[in-house]
């Protein structure tokens, strides 16, 4: 770390399971919706067949979040981002938790939750600024339906920001992976990029995942309590 021109960190749920936010497959408690996977609900299609059902399940999730605050590991990230040349930080995380503890330019890889997309205009709108009773809400641009902002199973990571991600990965010497099963792509193939380009992969999960192998460390427990103690 005190050698490290570029840092890269990659962020999954997990990160957020010590700020109460429910993660989607490992500890911390599975979401599922009216019996519906979370993969089918959070599908491309459903926006298409049931856009008020999408909504609901997203004004749900907006209301487990409404309460959940940043914690040490997103408080140790943001600390870090003044510390090397290159600090490239991506999540997978649509709750705003890294933005909120003031890490700035977080590539949200998967959108984020508190925003609405018009699926008209493209315009994108700060939910926290509209009427919540408006479902679909209207886009205040050109008065189209609006959908949650969020990276949809079936449908492609927003471009810009993954151009970003790759870069910063392909121009790190050290990469962290924290908080996630490292199952959902493109995302989990971040780290591969950055190892192929020479860099110290550090994995941070109180379980192996399939990355781990790759990893020239592993340490195993919640992000909360690891990231601190990582002192440079
Ligand atoms: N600290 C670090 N890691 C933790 C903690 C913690 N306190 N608690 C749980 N974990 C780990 C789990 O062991 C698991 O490996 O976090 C991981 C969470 O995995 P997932 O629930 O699969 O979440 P994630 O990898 O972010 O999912 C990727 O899948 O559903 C889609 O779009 C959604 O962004 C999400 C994507």
């Amino acid at each position: 770390m005190r050698s490290a021109r570029g840092v890269f960190v990659l962020t999954g749920a997990g990160v957020s399971a010590e700020s109460g936010v429910p993660t989607f497959r490992g500890g911390g408690g599975a979401a599922v919706w009216k019996g519906l996977p979370f993969d089918v609900i959070s599908s491309a299609s459903m926006v298409r067949s049931n856009l008020p059902e999408v909504w609901e399940w997203f004004d749900y999730r907006r209301g487990v979040l409404e309460s959940c605050r940043p914690n040490r590991a997103h408080e140790t990230l943001a600390g870090w981002q003044n510390r090397f040349e290159r600090f490239t930080l991506a999540t997978q995380n649509i709750d705003g938790l890294h933005a909120e503890a003031g890490s700035r330019g977080v590539l949200e890889l998967h959108g984020n939750v508190w925003r609405a997309l018009c699926l008209n205009c493209d315009g994108r709108e700060d939910l926290r600024r509209k009427p919540s009773d408006v479902r679909p809400p209207v886009c205040d641009e050109c008065g189209g339906r609006m959908r949650p902002d969020v990276v949809l199973f079936g449908e492609m990571l927003p471009a810009g920001v993954w151009d970003e991600a790759a870069d910063g990965s392909a121009a790190s010497d050290v990469c962290f992976i924290v908080g996630t099963s490292a199952l959902v792509h493109p995302a989990a193939s971040l780290p591969l990029a950055a190892k192929h380009a020479g860099a110290f992969l550090v994995e941070v999960n109180p379980e192996p995942t399939p990355l781990s192998n790759v990893c020239d460390l592993a340490l195993r427990g919640p992000a909360g309590e690891v990231l601190p103690q990582i002192e440079f």
